[in-house]
């Protein structure tokens, strides 16, 4: 499986030290209140078991499955729900875990939807941010890591659906993209 990784990105250890950070600062920010933690289907998962394991404070969560309409590698800004919440979200502030925000309009739908259900608050948490890519106006309001614009694959980040199981953020070799095209 790694002989497509061209170089690690972030280690397994950076990854555990800024995952506590942000479950830290997570914690202080929402004592008190009640918190649906909300995963985002499928590349959030390991990122999400790590992280809600840092947050010190009663919480749920639920999962929502979204599939963009495009390229495998693209997105093109029209999502389509694949899974829903279980139930109503009126009583609870939301924070959406999230892999990685790339062009933005995953999210910016994603936050429009939501919003329309009237939640006592929505923000957002990722793992990862691709700022130099954005092409709508949506920030995450925790981050755990601003990238460079390069595709990257390893801690629920998949390339056609592959190496999601890596405990480490990796750089995909441009030979892996080749055996596709
Ligand atoms: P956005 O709508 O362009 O922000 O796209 C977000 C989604 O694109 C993420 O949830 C990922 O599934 C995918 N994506 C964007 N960049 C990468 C990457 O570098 N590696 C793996 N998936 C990526
Ligand atoms: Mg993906």
């Amino acid at each position: 499986m790694e002989e497509y990784i061209d170089r690690v990105l972030i280690s397994r250890e950076s990854l555990g030290k800024r995952v506590a950070e942000l479950g830290a600062e997570i914690t202080q920010d929402y004592e008190g209140k009640k918190l649906l933690v909300l995963g985002i289907l499928k590349g959030a998962v390991p990122f999400m078991a790590d992280l809600i394991r840092e947050i010190k404070l009663p919480l749920t969560y639920d999962f929502m499955a979204l599939s963009s309409y495009g390229a495998s590698t693209q997105s093109s800004g029209v999502v389509r729900i694949l899974k829903d919440l279980d139930r109503g979200v009126e009583d609870v502030h939301i924070l959406i875990v999230e892999d990685i925000v790339d062009t933005g309009l995953t999210l910016k739908y994603l936050k429009e939807i939501l919003k329309a259900r009237n939640s006592l608050s929505v923000k957002v948490v990722t793992l990862l941010d691709k700022e130099a890519r954005r092409t709508v106006a949506v920030t995450p309001d925790y981050n755990g890591f601003l990238i460079p614009d390069e595709f990257v694959v390893g801690y629920g980040l998949d390339f056609n659906q592959e190496y999601r199981n890596l405990p480490y953020i990796g750089v995909l070799k441009q030979e892996a993209y080749e055996i596709l095209e």
